[in-house]
């Protein structure tokens, strides 16, 4: 093994950040273990850190601009080392409304796709991804679950 390479520990488990920073470099960590093409579901409350996390995702991809929220556009595309897709479905109802939006495609396209209340459309989950779920401890502090969603199949 390359001395200079850090061991590798894998994201895939239970963490509890302590800070914003911290959200993200965890999301780094998880960010090299994904693939153009791999789907991410985001899940959590108001201001859990979602975006945070999609955002730090985002650049470890190599997006050099900021990534605005999608919350009224519902998808931002930004160009990293492949298309990242970033999604936030909270203004949405049903997968029926993501579907009629055209949104539905970019679940299994050769980018990646960062799906903030990816709950709201459950249904149109694909059978392979990931799912970071987030719990608000106390102000600073977020519990972030990070799972495959074949091991839940
Ligand atoms: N440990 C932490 N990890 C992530 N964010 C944190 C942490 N501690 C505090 N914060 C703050 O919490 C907020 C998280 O906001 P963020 O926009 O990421 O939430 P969100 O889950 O995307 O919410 P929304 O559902 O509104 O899109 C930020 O203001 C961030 O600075
Ligand atoms: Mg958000």
């Amino acid at each position: 093994m390359n001395p200079a390479t850090p061991p590798t520990v894998s994201p895939v488990g239970s963490h509890v950040t302590k800070s914003e920073a911290e959200t993200e470099q965890l999301a780094a960590a998880f960010a090299r273990i994904l693939n153009p093409g791999s789907w991410v579901g985001l899940i959590g409350a108001l201001g859990s850190g979602k975006s945070v996390f999609a955002r730090a995702v985002g650049r470890a991809w190599g997006v050099e601009v900021a990534m605005p929220s999608p919350t009224y556009t519902l998808m931002n595309c930004l160009a990293g080392r492949c298309p990242i897709y970033h999604m936030d479905l909270y203004r949405i109802e049903s997968a029926d409304e993501l579907d009629f939006a055209g949104l539905t495609p970019y679940f299994s396209s050769s980018g990646i796709c960062l799906v903030e209340w990816a709950e709201k459309a459950h249904s149109l989950w694909p059978a392979m991804g990931w799912t970071v779920t987030f719990d608000q401890l106390d102000e600073n502090s977020r519990r972030i679950e990070i799972a495959s969603l074949r091991e839940s199949h």
